[in-house]
């Protein structure tokens, strides 16, 4: 597996990392514990180094199952990154509320807590906030307390989980100083980040992981208008109506791009975000060994050519599915 640089941090991780929002049990159903501490395994045995957790992914059930990996591989081997939930639970950050009732110092100082017990680590590679809003760089009490936690130790790294669909959000964050790292909604539908985030991350030495580069798994090609899913499974909503038809469509029409580049979707999907320079790693949601390898496979440093990206473009959709369907 290659390797890159995490922005100006130092961490050398690789291409491909480790979406572990799907194994928290909670919103993705199907995913068994010990499936997925396999997937994990296989993962780091085939070279990925980064693992994307939340608190919040199954109150802590995602990180307590890295925690598991983690007991039984060499120290520094895994990198780990988690999330800081919002206090009032509200995705996305909305402008009219103030990032003291979001992200309050003690609040701040509580869930990284939870999180060391949970991953059962003593300190964590990349602590990001779960949302964020442009006007919280103008309010304080955030800032101090995740600051502060680097100082004492706890935390080598901070970052940001960009709203999705709404790069811009994050321009003046990514120019800031403040943050280590961000993670960034960038795959072949929306390819917005790289008109100006992604540059600008670049430019200011911000590492990127690009995340949920399979469109929740719409850009595999397995969404079809017969899919269905498990009770309360998140993409019952996601691909909800004739939201399944639209994307089955889309994907139909990019795989008249296949060839020698990439041979299946996935690793389409997976290539055209790890040729944008900025990108330091891309995380899809993996939860099965079989996945893990064929992901894996797409971290050999080998980028899609301009032409094909260039033809990519035109397949550019952007819309909002996390949005209810009317
Ligand atoms: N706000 C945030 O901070 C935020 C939001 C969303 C995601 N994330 C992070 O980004 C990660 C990735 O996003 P995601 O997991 O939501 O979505 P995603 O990576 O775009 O898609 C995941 C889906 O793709 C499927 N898949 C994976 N590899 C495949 C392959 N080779 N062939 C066919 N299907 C394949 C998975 O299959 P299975 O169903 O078989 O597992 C799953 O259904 C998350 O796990 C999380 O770490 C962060």
């Amino acid at each position: 597996m290659n390797r890159r640089p995490l922005g100006r941090t130092g961490l050398s991780v690789s291409e491909v990392g480790f979406g572990a929002w799907g194994i928290s049990g909670a919103q993705w159903i199907g995913a068994t514990e010990d499936e997925s501490l396999r997937a994990l395994h296989r993962a780091v045995d085939l070279g990925l180094n980064l693992v994307d957790t939340a608190l919040a992914y199954g109150d802590g059930q995602s990180e307590r199952i890295i925690g598991r990996l983690l007991k039984d591989r060499q120290a520094d081997e895994v990198q780990v990154a988690t999330k800081i939930p919002p206090q009032n639970l509200v995705w996305p950050a909305s402008p009219d509320v103030p990032v003291s009732e979001v992200f309050p110092s003690d609040h701040i100082a509580r869930a990284c807590e939870k999180s060391l017990r949970n991953l059962d680590v003593e300190r964590i590679d990349l602590l990001q906030l779960h949302v964020w809003h442009d006007r919280y760089l103008d309010q304080d009490g955030w800032r101090d307390a995740l600051l502060g936690l680097k100082k004492s130790g706890k935390v080598r790294f901070v970052g940001v989980s960009v709203s999705e669909h709404d790069a811009d959000s994050a321009l003046r964050a990514a120019s800031s100083g403040l943050f280590d790292a961000m993670q960034i909604l960038y795959n072949i539908f929306d390819q917005r980040p790289s008109d100006r985030l992604l540059p600008l991350c670049l430019e200011h030495g911000v590492g990127v992981l690009a995340r949920v580069p399979f469109d929740e798994g719409g850009l595999t090609g397995t969404i079809s208008p017969e899919s269905t899913f498990p009770e309360g499974d998140f993409r019952a909503g996601y691909f909800a109506g004739d939201r399944r038809r639209q994307v089955w469509q889309r994907t139909q029409a990019l795989k008249t791009l296949l060839d020698g580049e990439a041979k299946t979707l996935p690793e389409l999907a997976l290539r055209f975000c790890l040729s944008h320079d900025a990108v330091a790693t891309v995380i899809p949601g993996m939860r099965k060994t079989s996945r893990v390898e064929e992901n894996c496979a797409a971290g050999d440093g080998r980028r899609l050519s301009p032409g094909l990206l260039a033809a990519l473009k035109r397949h550019a959709w952007p819309r909002n599915f996390y949005e209810a369907d009317e």
